[in-house]
């Protein structure tokens, strides 16, 4: 699929098909489409469709009229909106459609262009089914979005988001006995290549001289060897990186605090957290932004075994503070310790982990905003709005010291869980305790980094926040 701008009218286009836009409160500017929209009872509630053929005055043989609901239109419904009509471009074999230039109520046309062409593009996304070769490529050739500007760039940035996307949801929605830390390694070590980014792999024995037993705690009892993965991207000279750090559990069981049968296959989706942090690294390679990017996957694969963690071991992780593993299943935030220690080296501007770390955070806000904790308020500001323009939302938690003494233990600097209260935020208080010489944010994604049920998948989010974040650090 490919985007264009074009100063065409929709009545002069000769694609396939133009698009126009209905509102529920309005009447449309061409008389022709107005009569038929009357004719045809069309209601243009949000994403609701009319498809004509050959109407008079329009070059084109079809002609689909899309609903937008209310003429002010919210970002939310635009894009609502997009998602049914790619469906329908796809379900009539559109080839070349031009979309007609449309306000969105608070946004400019960048932002227009920017989003059309990310949610566009991230609607074709198909799961490859394992064993298959690809999957078939998307009937949409051509988008033109009529415009009197000429500048593409915004499309092809929109464009780059949803590839990142595309990575995010590929790898997520892979099964984990694909996606083990082995090949999260090598899909990193093949970003490198086709984007000229330095990578770096350690094994076990790497890390067990950096002193990370607590990340290697986790990984022991599985046969999968442990990877902690580094990519950097150098777009602007000497400056400090922003670095994300992505939780790649490639599998949660639980361990030895084993979880229940119920939904246990949907813990393959526990590198979400890295998933998202490759894909965002692909995204700002493809735009080749100034800016300097590491992310960094600890990954591994949490399982029950002989030698696997018990309740009541205690670890001593890279930092040199001890943990008390009083639950083995709260193994996300005992691999994040000690990648959060080993980004220091990285001299950071700020750090951002992602990761599918509670349950409880679904509890909280539902799927759909992430948890956001910081101990830098103007960084979480500034997530909060690259959150809002990317359409990918997120809610700031609290970090204080009430909720940091629930982890308290008698035999170590700390255990591992901090109670069944406030359970999002005991978890961020845990990582606070390694992350206090740098700016850093943390976003718990486990309610929004995929869907279940019948449209079980990867969303790709949070990429569209985090490119978005990333973006306006260099304007
Ligand atoms: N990966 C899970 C969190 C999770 C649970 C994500 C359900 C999405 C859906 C994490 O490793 C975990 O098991 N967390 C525990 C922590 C508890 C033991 C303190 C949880 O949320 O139950
Ligand atoms: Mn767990
Ligand atoms: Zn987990």
């Amino acid at each position: 699929m490919e985007f264009s701008l074009t100063n065409q009218t929709v009545q002069n286009f000769d694609g396939d098909c133009a698009v126009l836009f209905a509102f529920l409160d309005k009447s449309n500017d061409d008389q022709a489409i107005q009569a038929l929209i009357d004719l045809n009872h069309f209601k243009a509630k949000v994403g609701k469709k009319l498809s004509l053929n050959f109407v008079d005055g329009f070059k084109v043989s079809r002609v689909i009229v899309l609903g937008l609901g209310e003429a002010e239109l919210s970002a939310k419904n635009y894009a609502k909106a997009l998602i049914s009509l790619t469906d329908t471009l796809e379900g009539e074999k559109v080839k070349s459609a031009l979309i007609e230039e449309v306000n969105v109520d608070g946004y400019d046309q960048s932002w227009v262009h920017k989003t059309t062409a990310r949610v566009m593009q991230n609607s074709i996304y198909q799961i490859e089914k394992v064993g298959t070769d690809g999957v078939e490529e998307s009937s949409i050739e051509n988008i033109a979005i009529q415009s009197n500007s000429d500048n593409a760039y915004e499309l092809l940035q929109g464009q780059a988001v949803a590839v990142g996307m595309a990575l995010t949801r590929h790898l997520g929605d892979l099964p984990s006995n694909v996606c083990t830390p082995t090949y999260l390694a090598d899909t990193a070590q093949s970003l490198a290549k086709e984007f000229d980014l330095d990578c770096e792999v350690l094994e076990e024995s790497d890390m067990s001289k950096l002193g990370m037993d607590s990340l290697l705690s986790v990984s022991k009892g599985s046969i999968e060897p442990p990877k902690l993965i580094s990519l950097s991207y150098k777009g602007n000279g000497n400056a400090k990186p922003i670095v994300l750090v992505g939780k790649g559990v490639t599998f949660d069981s639980g361990g030895i605090s084993l979880k229940p049968g119920a939904c246990m296959d949907e813990m393959k989706y526990d590198m979400c957290g890295a998933a998202s942090v490759l894909g965002t690294m692909k995204a700002i390679a493809k735009m080749k932004l100034n800016v300097n990017l590491v992310v960094v996957v600890p990954a591994v694969e949490n399982m029950p075994a002989h030698n696997a963690s018990k309740p009541g071991d205690v670890v001593k992780s890279m930092s040199g503070q001890t943990i008390e593993i009083l639950n083995t299943d709260a193994e996300g935030r005992l691999i994040l310790c000690d990648a959060l220690t080993y980004v220091e080296k990285f001299d950071p501007e700020a750090v951002i982990d992602v990761a599918t770390l509670t349950g409880a955070v679904i509890v909280a806000l539902g799927k759909h905003n992430s948890g956001l904790m910081s101990n830098d308020q103007a960084l979480a500001d500034d997530l909060i709005s690259a959150s809002k323009v990317a359409l990918d939302g997120t809610w700031q938690l609290p970090i204080e010291d009430e909720y940091d003494e629930q982890l308290k233990s008698n035999f170590a600097d700390m255990a591992n869980i901090g109670g069944r209260e406030a359970g999002t935020i005991t978890a961020a208080c845990f990582l606070a305790r390694y992350t206090k010489d740098y700016r850093w944010a943390h976003l718990d994604i486990a309610g929004t980094a995929w869907v279940s049920g019948s449209k079980k998948g990867a969303t790709g989010r949070p990429v569209p926040l985090l490119t978005q974040y990333v973006l306006d650090q260099v304007n």
